[in-house]
């Protein structure tokens, strides 16, 4: 189709249904939040495609029992959608899905988003200045109406997360097992555990949700435990009503716990990432007490449950009730290596065969091949299994060499160990909608523009954080994580703090790109950056906001003291990840 000059800026509707500005894969937090961000600027003709029959990404597919946030839900949320009603500081799955929801309805963005939607394969249209982007149906009815068909659009989004494809593990015999198998990620409520004798493989931060939650109804629990995990405590509660309230009709309280939260975990960076620290020795010596406390006379289990690894260089599992479980009559810890997956359970080397009705498979995603298994060609056909061939790299996290008009959310080196994945998110939807702001501009004059980043930015770029991160704890070459390669290279975490990453996309710096069409001379030689500036939220830290904070500490406490808990106690929490 040739550009229109005057390129509507309205919903996309039966007329033009293959005919987009901005196509968005994914309706998780990421999807929505773009999306938000295009509906405030006026932005409508776009699409949402999402593979499954509903929108929440992570927090629609992990319904496994026990699932929940492990960052505060005051922070883990839309800053421009705070939530006075969480009902606990750590919300479960249910009540995370129902604020997506609610934020959804607000915004009116079921009409926008198409269900049951599969991206396969998307390819850069050089001529056109065009993405054609190949969508497969798999909602039955609607297969009827087409099963497949192309969708073309100016730019393209990319909000599949990082953790959406199950991680499968090829243990032999595992397609003869007679019993069910169930990957966390899918877990199947129609299937009654209670009173089933289960195994579980893996005790990441998924299985140490799960295992405390099904213990109490199964038959027999077998956890198989392959290298132990570092464990701090939760110390979730309740939000007490009166908070609640206050949290509704003060709208700035809410702001201030947030920001208060925010400085907690912002400090909280600079520890981890210093492995000589003392704070590394503190943790470590906390999670062997608390193992003690709560496993009282068992030195066979200490022994198997202390990592032989220095804390942080693998995630740290944050559980209050994780250890009690092994103290279970019916639960047993196997460390002895999985040989084999047979018709009635799972042997294990030295031979014993443990019968189960139920495998729990907690193993984990497929994180480092990103955007996988979605094909994408860019500019002359370069293939991303190409452009990535040495490891998935972004600028920035979000565009990507020789992929014009592309932008992705939470992409490479852009996830946290210590903060909320929302707060790079917001930032990473802002800055995306710039890049969109000028394609559309140009399409509104009946021309087009093509944007990507300057391979020798991107390299350069992605040098200076992997040289950060090869200093940090987490590259320690003895463990083996979800966010690293096989060869070492740390291809998922950011590198430093979320105030320096939303620094780092406050503006478009338009020499980082190769601009081509309308507008390209205007923006690299004259305009040369757009400042967007940023949401600012930790706390300025003046006297009157120390006023602020000080009540917000007492209040805070508060909610510890009302749980009979001390107040050192609750403090603690705020610092544990
Ligand atoms: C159990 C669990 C707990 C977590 N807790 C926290 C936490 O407390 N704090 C925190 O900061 N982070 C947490 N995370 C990380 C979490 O994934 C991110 O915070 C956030 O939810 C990512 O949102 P997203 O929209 O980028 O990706 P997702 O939520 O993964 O959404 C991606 C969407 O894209 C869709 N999609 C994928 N491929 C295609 C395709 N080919 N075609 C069409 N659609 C497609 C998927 O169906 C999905 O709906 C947790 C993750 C898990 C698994
Ligand atoms: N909010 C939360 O609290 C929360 C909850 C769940 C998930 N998450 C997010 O999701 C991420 C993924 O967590 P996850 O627990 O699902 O996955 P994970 O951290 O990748 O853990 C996978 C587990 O499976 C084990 N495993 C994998 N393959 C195996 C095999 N072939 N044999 C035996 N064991 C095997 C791993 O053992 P090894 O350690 O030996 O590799 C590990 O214990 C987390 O890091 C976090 O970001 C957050
Ligand atoms: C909080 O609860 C009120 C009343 O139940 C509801 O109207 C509002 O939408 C809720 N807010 C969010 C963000 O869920
Ligand atoms: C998605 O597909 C399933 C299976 O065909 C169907 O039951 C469901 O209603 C569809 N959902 C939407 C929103 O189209
Ligand atoms: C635990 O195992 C014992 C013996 O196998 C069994 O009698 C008991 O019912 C089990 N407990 C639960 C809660 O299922
Ligand atoms: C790297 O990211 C993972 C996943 O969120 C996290 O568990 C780990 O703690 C991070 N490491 C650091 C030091 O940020």
């Amino acid at each position: 189709m040739a550009p229109n000059k005057y390129y509507p800026q309205l919903e996309v509707g039966n007329k033009n249904y293959t005919e987009a500005a901005v196509v968005i894969i994914g309706a998780g937090i990421s999807g929505i939040c773009t999306a938000i961000n295009l509906l405030n600027n006026n932005i409508h003709n776009f699409v949402i495609v999402e593979k499954s029959g509903g929108l929440g990404g992570t927090w629609r597919d992990n319904k496994y029992p026990g699932c929940c946030c492990d960052i505060n839900s005051h922070l883990y949320s839309y800053s421009f959608e705070q939530n006075p009603n969480w009902s606990r500081l750590y919300p479960g799955q249910e009540e995370m899905l129902r604020y997506l929801h609610t934020v959804a309805e607000k915004y009116k963005l079921f009409r926008y988003i198409r269900f049951n939607s599969s991206v396969k394969e998307a390819r850069w249209d050089g001529e056109a200045r065009k993405w054609k982007t190949a969508i497969e149906v798999t909602g039955s009815k609607d297969a009827e109406f087409a099963d497949h068909y192309t969708l073309n659009s100016d730019f393209l989004v990319s909000a599949v997360g990082q953790l959406n494809s199950p991680y499968y593990p090829s243990i032999p015999g595992i397609e003869e097992f007679q019993g069910k198998i169930i990957h966390t990620s899918r877990w199947d409520w129609t299937y009654d555990y209670k009173g089933k004798r289960i195994g579980i493989i893996g005790n990441g931060a998924t299985a140490a949700q799960v295992i405390p939650s099904v213990a109490p109804d199964a038959a027999q629990l077998t956890v198989f435990q392959r290298t132990p995990n570092w464990l701090l405590p939760r110390y979730d509660a309740a939000v007490w009503k009166p908070f609640r309230l206050l949290f509704k009709y003060f709208p700035f309280s809410l702001w201030k716990i947030r920001a208060w939260m925010m400085d907690f975990r912002e400090a909280f960076f600079t520890v981890i990432q210093d492995q000589g620290s003392g704070w590394a020795a503190y943790a470590q010596k906390n999670s062997i007490d608390m193992l003690k406390k709560q496993i009282p006379n068992r030195p066979d289990l200490w022994e198997k449950l202390v990592p032989n690894y220095p804390v942080g260089c693998k995630r740290v599992i944050v559980s209050d009730d994780y250890y009690p479980t092994f103290t279970r009559d019916n639960v047993t810890l196997e460390t002895n290596p999985i040989e084999k997956i047979t018709k009635n359970g799972i042997t294990v080397e030295g031979g014993i065969e443990h019968e189960f009705d139920l495998i729990v498979l907690a193993t984990g995603f497929r994180t480092v091949e990103f955007m996988h298994p979605i094909q994408l060609y860019g500019a002359n056909g370069r293939a991303l299994s190409d452009i990535w061939r040495d490891g998935a790299h972004a600028l920035y996290g979000v565009t990507v060499d020789s992929l014009p008009n592309f932008a992705m959310l939470y992409g490479p080196n852009t996830n946290l160990g210590h903060n909320s994945i929302i707060l790079m998110i917001e930032s990473q939807a802002k800055y995306i909608h710039a890049l969109i702001s000028q394609v559309l501009e140009a399409r509104q004059q009946g021309q087009s523009l093509a944007i990507m980043p300057n391979p020798k930015r991107t390299v350069a770029f992605n040098e200076e954080i992997q040289e950060t991160l090869g200093k940090t704890s987490f590259a320690h070459p003895n463990c083996r994580s979800w966010y690293k390669r096989a060869d070492g290279k740390i291809t998922n975490n950011w590198s430093s703090t979320v105030v320096e990453y939303q620094k780092t996309l406050s503006k478009v710096d338009w020499t980082d790109f190769i601009l081509e069409g309308y507008g390209a001379e205007q923006l690299a030689t004259k305009k040369r950056k757009t400042y967007l500036g940023r949401v600012r939220e930790e706390s300025l830290f003046t006297y009157r906001d120390w006023v602020f904070v000080m009540a917000g500490l007492l209040g805070t406490w508060g909610i510890w003291a009302v749980k009979g808990k001390g107040a050192l106690e609750g403090f603690r929490s705020w610092v544990s990840f």
